[in-house]
């Protein structure tokens, strides 16, 4: 049983460590919408109450250590394959994600408002989220 809990945690850290790899590899329709649902919840989605991270990007009030990590959780989305639609959508969509948040560490006149276009919720979800899913 606990050796059973160890590997469980330690696949679950690895998996945090190497999305951008893990959804690369063959087995891995799983990984692959893992790895969406991970940066949906980590900075798409916040409790209620708080606000997420894309929120607060939009804002100007997220630290540089959010806007960091935004940045590469965007490249590893990246990587992903929708569950649905266009593959070249989700191309231009999560590039865009990735200039408009890297925008967002530079700095500049209109970076939250360009960023804010591309973090668009329903624009994305309309195309590539599955319907008969949560
Ligand atoms: C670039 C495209 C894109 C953008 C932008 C986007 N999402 Fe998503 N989101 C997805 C996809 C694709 C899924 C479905 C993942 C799956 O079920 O395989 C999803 C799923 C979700 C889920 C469900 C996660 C789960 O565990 O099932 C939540 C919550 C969510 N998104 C919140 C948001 C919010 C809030 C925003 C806007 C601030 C947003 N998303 C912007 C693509 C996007």
């Amino acid at each position: 049983m606990i050796m059973h809990k160890t590997i469980k945690v330690a696949a679950v850290a690895v998996s945090l460590l190497m999305g951008g790899t893990l959804v690369r590899q063959s087995n891995a329709a799983d990984a692959n919408e893992d790895a969406i649902k991970q940066v949906m919840k980590d900075f798409h989605k916040a409790p209620k109450g708080v606000d997420p991270i894309c929120k607060k990007a939009t804002e100007g009030t997220a630290s540089m250590d959010e806007i960091k990590k935004l940045i590469a959780s965007y490249k590893v989305l990246a990587k992903t394959k929708a569950p649905q639609g266009e593959a070249s959508s989700w191309t231009e969509k999560t590039k865009k994600l990735i200039e408009t948040s890297m925008a967002l560490e530079k700095g500049g006149a209109d970076a939250q408002a360009k960023y804010k276009e591309a973090v668009n919720c329903k624009a994305c979800h309309s195309l590539h989220k599955p319907e008969d899913k949560k």
